[in-house]
């Protein structure tokens, strides 16, 4: 029998990747989302049932859910970026980063929606015994991302795995890194299945803003190094929103089984950008890097998606490689 899914997020871009290639290999799949479904979208166009509601209401929370009776969740829905303002005018003022300055909406919402929306999501999937939730986390909860302090990431050892300790500091990936903690203590407590997906930045085929940000086949020479060789925010890593829907089906298929345990985060990238060998790469962008550099293979990114290839069988199909 097709099984149920609840897609949270489903109005989102990836949402709307993520509904429709659950809804082509045949699950069911009913989208809850805070904005309807956008007009023309992937999701308005197969026709998938959506729930209006908002993540922060318990009974929201369980109306969707009583609605759908997933067999597992997908909760994709959040907000996808720090919304506390920056401190201006200090050494790393940078006003052409504007959204860090101009507020646009309550400064505590990334936190308040992140963390307290996936508990409610993973309370009220308790409450009706609904025992599998697959979490969106982000290679920010490693604390790549948004570095308040200043300093660089600096990993322990290349690449990073899952078991590589985080340490956050902006609020997206300080509630992306509670979001997996929930995870781990909705498991514990309640005997729940979870998966946490950390993906890389998301680039989404034929989006214009996807085209200018991830620049494919780079030289060493032109990467871009305003972070003057600190590891901040880029890895030159991406993954494509396709991978991320296959990726989901996998986690779908395998979530509960015998070869994972009730929690498990995996990284998920499709590729690097860059061109060279990612020890030659790493050595010449980040020089303090150099002499971990030289356990990484190939083109293999800084984050490792071993985990995922072996535990879940993911093999990303979308790299620029091989267009
Ligand atoms: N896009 C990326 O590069 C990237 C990278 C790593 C992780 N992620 C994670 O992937 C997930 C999906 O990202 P996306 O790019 O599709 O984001 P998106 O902003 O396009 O979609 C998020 C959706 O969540 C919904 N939402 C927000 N607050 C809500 C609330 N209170 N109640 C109900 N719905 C609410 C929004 O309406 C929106 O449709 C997020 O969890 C994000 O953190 C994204």
């Amino acid at each position: 029998m097709a099984k149920n899914i609840l897609v949270t997020g489903g109005s989102g871009r990836l949402g709307n990747y993520v509904c429709s290639h659950l809804k082509k290999q045949g699950y069911n799949v009913v989208s809850f989302d805070m904005v309807p479904t956008p007009p023309d979208s992937f999701n308005d166009k197969e026709g998938i049932p959506f729930v209006q509601g908002d993540l922060l209401d318990l009974g929201d929370c369980l109306r969707a859910m009583a609605y759908a009776k997933p067999d597992a969740i997908v909760h994709l829905a959040a907000i996808t970026g720090p919304t506390e303002l920056r401190v201006p005018f200090g050494p790393d003022y940078d006003p052409s980063r504007k959204f860090g300055y101009v507020q646009r909406q309550p400064e505590d919402n990334c936190m308040k929606i992140n963390t307290m929306g996936t508990f409610f999501i993973l309370d009220a999937a308790r409450r009706l015994n609904i025992s599998n939730v697959i979490l969106s986390s982000s290679y920010y909860a490693t604390g790549i991302g948004g570095r308040l302090s200043g300093s660089s990431y600096t990993p322990k050892y290349l690449p990073v795995d899952e078991e590589h300790p985080c340490d956050p500091e902006a609020s997206y990936a300080l509630s992306k890194y509670l979001d997996e903690e929930m995870g781990k203590a909705f498991a514990r407590a309640y005997g729940m299945k979870v998966i946490a997906l950390r993906y890389m930045g998301v680039f989404y085929e034929n989006n214009e803003m996807s085209k200018r940000i991830y620049k494919f086949g780079i030289d060493i020479e032109s990467a871009d190094d305003k972070n003057k060789g600190m590891m901040v925010d880029n890895t030159y890593q991406y993954v494509d929103a396709r991978d991320i829907a296959n990726i989901t089906d996998l986690c779908i298929q395998k979530i509960g089984s015998n070869g994972l345990k009730p929690f498990e985060a995996f990284f998920v990238s499709t590729d690097t950008t860059y061109k060279a060998n990612s020890s030659e790469f790493v050595a010449a962008r980040w020089p303090f890097l150099k002499d971990l550099a030289k356990n990484m293979k190939g083109t293999e990114g800084i984050f490792s998606i071993a985990k995922a290839e072996k535990l879940l069988g993911y093999k990303p199909e979308h790299s620029w490689r091989n267009q």
